[in-house]
C-alpha cells in the first residue's frame, strides 16, 4: 500500500488529566511498562535529536539504560558526532514511539555528563563483545570497509586477552534532564489526547497542560 493511503485508526480507551501521575518520570515508568508488557521492541529505544554548531539538528535512536529523577540516561562514545554535538549546544530532545500502543513521549531538557563511577559501573555490566566493541569502533569516523573494524577488535581481544575490559575515556553516559515531557495518545479521527508537563523554574514542579493535537 503507497504511503499516501495507509491509515490506522486509533481505538484507544484516551488518556484523561486525571490519569496521570504529578511527576512525568513516574508517568513514564507507567507507560514503559505497558509498552514492555504489550511486547514493544526495544521499549526503551528512544530517537535523541541534538543540535550543531550551525544550529543544524540531528537526531538518531538510543537506548535508555536508566530513566530516574535525574532524566533520561544513555551510553554512546564522547567522541560521536552527537556527543560532539552536546558539547557545543548542551541541549536534546528524544522521543518514544510506543506506535503499537499509539503512544508517542517526548522530552525536552538539558544534558550533561553522568558521573564517571557510573559509567565504569554501567560499562563493566555489559557483555564482553560489545566492551571491546567500544575501543574498537571511532563512532561518527569514515572507516575504509569492515575490516578495519575486524582488525580493530582482534587487537583488542588480545590487548585485553586474561583480563577485565576497562572503559575507554572516550565511552560513557549523558543524562537528559527533562524541562518539558509531553505524553500523546492517539484517539480516532485524529482528535488525539495530548498533556505536556513543563517545570516551573520558579516554584521547582510540574504543571501539566492539554494540548490541542
Ligand atoms: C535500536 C537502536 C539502538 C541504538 N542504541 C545506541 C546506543 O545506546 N548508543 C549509541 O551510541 N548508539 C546507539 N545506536 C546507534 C545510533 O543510532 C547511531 O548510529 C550512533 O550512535 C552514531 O550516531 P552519531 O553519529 O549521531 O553520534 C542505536 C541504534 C538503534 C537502531
Amino acid at each position: 500500500m503507497s504511503v499516501r493511503d495507509r491509515r490506522v485508526q486509533y481505538e484507544t480507551a484516551g488518556l484523561e488529566l486525571k490519569d496521570l501521575k504529578a511527576d512525568p518520570i513516574v508517568q513514564w515508568h507507567a507507560w514503559y511498562e505497558q509498552a514492555e508488557s504489550a511486547g514493544v521492541a526495544e521499549p526503551n529505544a528512544m530517537t535523541v535529536a541534538t543540535v550543531d554548531q550551525f544550529s543544524a539538528p540531528d537526531s538518531r535512536v538510543v537506548l535508555a539504560r536508566a530513566v530516574d529523577a535525574r532524566g533520561f540516561v544513555f551510553y554512546t562514545n564522547y567522541d560521536s558526532a552527537k556527543s560532539r554535538q552536546i558539547l557545543v549546544n548542551p541541549v536534546a530532545s528524544a522521543v518514544f514511539a510506543w506506535l503499537d500502543l499509539h503512544r508517542q513521549v517526548r522530552v525536552r531538557g538539558t544534558v550533561q555528563r553522568i558521573s564517571e563511577v557510573e559509567s565504569n559501573e554501567y560499562f563493566a555490566s555489559r557483555p564482553r563483545e560489545s566492551q571491546i566493541g567500544a575501543w574498537a569502533s571511532p563512532q561518527s569516523q569514515p572507516i575504509a570497509d569492515r575490516t578495519v573494524l575486524e582488525k580493530r577488535m582482534n587487537e583488542f581481544r588480545a590487548k585485553f586477552e586474561d583480563q577485565d575490559v576497562p572503559r575507554p575515556a572516550s565511552w560513557g553516559g549523558w543524562c537528559l534532564t527533562p524541562n518539558a515531557v509531553e505524553f500523546w495518545q492517539g484517539r480516532p479521527s485524529r482528535l488525539h489526547d495530548r498533556f505536556v508537563y513543563t517545570l516551573d523554574a520558579t516554584t521547582n514542579k510540574w504543571q501539566i497542560q492539554r494540548l490541542a493535537p
